[in-house]
């Protein structure tokens, strides 16, 4: 097997792949909760993504990719036998379990993929998992299947009703606590406005709460200061000292802000894929 060889790959909806990859050094030392940053080509960008598993005895790691702009539409055209050009990793710390019991983690869309390897990691390490897994609709649905054979219970929700409850996931967390469970903790894992309103109803129900943040990075190694996040009143870079941080202290207003900081470019640089692919995302 080549470096960075991709081994296989499985489309699990219309815009998210899985693709296992060749790297057994990242594979040895991985955990749940980091991440790799890869680039495609010598000349492309860097992009950060959560590993969602890994196996050091065939030296591979999964990531779960949902195709959104230029360098996952390049991605996308990769099939098994191709390579990256490279992957780095694993970056960032891993995820927290010690001394948790009972944890609700809610997943939203293309999140639910960055959650999976959190969700299993807790299961095997003896933590009662439940899932709040919310999609905009049926056909966007990604892992069920994994998460109902990988943890303890699996709540869907859709924002159309079209599969499991109709709903957002806020309302499905709100319910549930409503309905007496108990969770020693809950992880948002999904776009910076719902795991805002997690940590916020988490909060509310005096639980604490953690939120795995995807802010834009550039090195991965603390160096750029591209992925400053206020948490606490302090600034933290999310490539080394996150992703996870505590929910009740970000400063989510100021994160969802800089999240839109590069909208512009993004549009232009995924309409230049789209004319060189033929390719059009409408729900990117
Ligand atoms: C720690 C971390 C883990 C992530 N894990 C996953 C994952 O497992 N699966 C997945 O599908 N996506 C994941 N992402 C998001 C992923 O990095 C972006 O979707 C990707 O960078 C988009 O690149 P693009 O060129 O295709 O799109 P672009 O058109 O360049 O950007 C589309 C959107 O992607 C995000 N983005 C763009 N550039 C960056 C960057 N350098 N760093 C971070 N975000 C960026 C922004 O929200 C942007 O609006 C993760 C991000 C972070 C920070
Ligand atoms: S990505 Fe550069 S400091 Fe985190």
């Amino acid at each position: 097997m080549k470096r960075f060889e991709i081994v296989k790959k499985r489309q699990l909806n219309d815009t998210i792949h899985w693709y296992t990859i060749y790297a057994p050094l990242i594979a040895r030392h991985a955990q749940p909760g980091q991440f790799i940053i890869l680039r495609v080509d010598e000349h492309g960008e860097r992009v950060p993504l959560t590993m969602a598993g890994h196996d050091s005895e065939t030296g591979t790691i999964d990531i779960i990719v949902q195709t959104v702009g230029r360098t996952t539409m390049l991605l996308e055209q990769l099939n098994v036998g191709d390579c990256l050009a490279d992957v780095v990793g694993p970056l960032g710390q891993p995820s927290k379990m010690e001394g948790l019991k009972r944890v609700c983690i809610v997943g939203g869309g293309v999140g639910n993929a960055l959650a999976y390897p959190l969700a299993i990691g807790m299961h095997k390490h003896g933590i009662h998992v439940e899932m709040i897994c919310g999609f905009k609709s049926k056909d966007l649905v990604i892992l069920e299947d994994e998460f109902r054979a990988g943890v303890d219970k699996v709540h869907m929700v859709t924002d159309d009703g079209t599969y499991g409850e109709k709903g957002f996931t806020t309302d499905k967390l709100k319910a549930l606590l409503d309905a007496g469970e108990q969770f020693d903790e809950i992880v948002a894992v999904g776009p910076a406005v719902m795991m805002k309103f997690v940590c916020g109803i988490a909060k509310e129900y005096g639980i604490p709460s953690v939120a795995s943040l995807a802010t834009y990075m550039v090195d991965g190694t603390g160096m750029c200061g591209g992925c400053r996040a206020i948490v606490g009143g302090e600034s933290k870079f999310v490539c080394v000292d996150g992703p996870d941080f505590d929910g009740a202290l970000i400063d989510w207003d100021l994160l969802i802000k800089r999240g839109k900081t590069f909208a512009a470019e993004e549009a232009e640089e995924r309409a230049h894929v789209c004319k060189l692919t033929g390719g059009v995302r409408t729900n990117a």
